[in-house]
This record gives C-alpha cells, sequence and structure tokens, in this order.
C-alpha cells in the first residue's frame, strides 16, 4: 500500500474539477478520525477508507458499468443502483492505484453507499461519517451527538434517514440497505 499521503494526492488530483466533492472528504477524514479515536479502531485504516470512498464519484455512468464489470466479473449490477456504484469503482481505485489489499478498508469504501448487515467498526464508522459529515445540511445536531455515544444507533439512524430521503424523491434503493436497516432494527445498540 502507498503512503496516506500519497494516496489523498491521488485522490485530490483526481478530483481536480471537483473542489467541492474532495472538500467533503476532507470532512469525512475529520469524522473518522474522531469516530476511530473514539471506539478504539485503527485510525488510518479508517482515513485511508476515507480517502478513497468517493474519489470515483462522477465517472461516466457507460464507464463505470464496463469497469465493474470487469473488475467484478459475478456481481450482479442490478442490484446496485447507479447512485451507489462509486463505492465499487471506489475499491478498484483503491485496489488499482492505491496498492490496497486491507480488507477492513476496502469493505468500508464497498459497502459506504449500501451498508450491509454485521459491518466491521471501519464500516460503520465510515458509513456514519459519511452521513454526518457538514455539507450535509439536513443532519441535526443530535444525530452529529449519537454518532459519538453509539455507533450502531447511529448507524440505524443513518440509514432511517437517506432510505425516508429516496423513498421521498422517488430514487431507487438497494435491497442491500433495506436488509442493512432491518438488521439494525433489530440489534439495536448491539455490539458498541
Ligand atoms: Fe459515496
Ligand atoms: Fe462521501
Amino acid at each position: 500500500m502507498i503512503s496516506e499521503h500519497a494516496i489523498q494526492e491521488r485522490v485530490r488530483e483526481r478530483l481536480s474539477n471537483d473542489p467541492a466533492r474532495f472538500c467533503h472528504i476532507e470532512g469525512v477524514i475529520h469524522h473518522v478520525t474522531e469516530l476511530a479515536e473514539i471506539f478504539h479502531a485503527n485510525v488510518q485504516k479508517a482515513r485511508i477508507s476515507a480517502w478513497c470512498h468517493d474519489a470515483t464519484k462522477g465517472m461516466d455512468p457507460q464507464e463505470e458499468v464496463q469497469q465493474i464489470n470487469a473488475f467484478f466479473p459475478d456481481l450482479n449490477l442490478a442490484d446496485w443502483p447507479q447512485p451507489t456504484r462509486h463505492a465499487l469503482t471506489g475499491v478498484i481505485f483503491a485496489k488499482t492505484d492505491c496498492h490496497i489489499e486491507d480488507s477492513d478498508i476496502l469493505n468500508a469504501i464497498r459497502y459506504h453507499t449500501t451498508g450491509r448487515p454485521k459491518m466491521g467498526k471501519i464500516e460503520k464508522i465510515l458509513f456514519v461519517a459519511d452521513f454526518i459529515e457538514e455539507s450535509r445540511t439536513f443532519v441535526s445536531k443530535k444525530q452529529r451527538e449519537l454518532a459519538k455515544i453509539n455507533l450502531d444507533l447511529a448507524v440505524l439512524d443513518s440509514l432511517e434517514s437517506t432510505i425516508a430521503y429516496l423513498q421521498s424523491t422517488n430514487q431507487p434503493i438497494a435491497q442491500l440497505t433495506f436488509e442493512t436497516r432491518d438488521y439494525y432494527r433489530k440489534n439495536k445498540g448491539g455490539s458498541e
């Protein structure tokens, strides 16, 4: 794996035409660092997953499909609505451009748009940090505070908000996202 600084520079270069996205990523870096410290997770893994998570967002959708089909031949893209797919190209970026092989980091990137049941700690930290980052103006102070207290409840809270928002705007929702919500509804506050 290349150094965190080198990863940061690759992401910066890749998003040179999209300063707002780079700024969002820097915000997520701030939150993952804080959450990893609070919940005794590996800070470096959390930060590296955050640098990569949206690096490929905004890619041409056709190119995105080609890349995913080539890299994940067994994956059914019907399970991944278009807005969730940058998580998959993010994994490709992490592996091929940054030589990342760590499964905690790769899973955090892969599931940051859909979630999945039984997420690992780094996965949950990125998922929640991405939701509470400051550019999300619809997130309340209370929701940001919850993230520092109970990671599982914060995961559930961000899932409920995101699903409600996507439903109200008639956007597709991955089946995996509903399964994740159902899992965290059943296991409220279970593991943190
Ligand atoms: Fe994303
Ligand atoms: Fe993001």
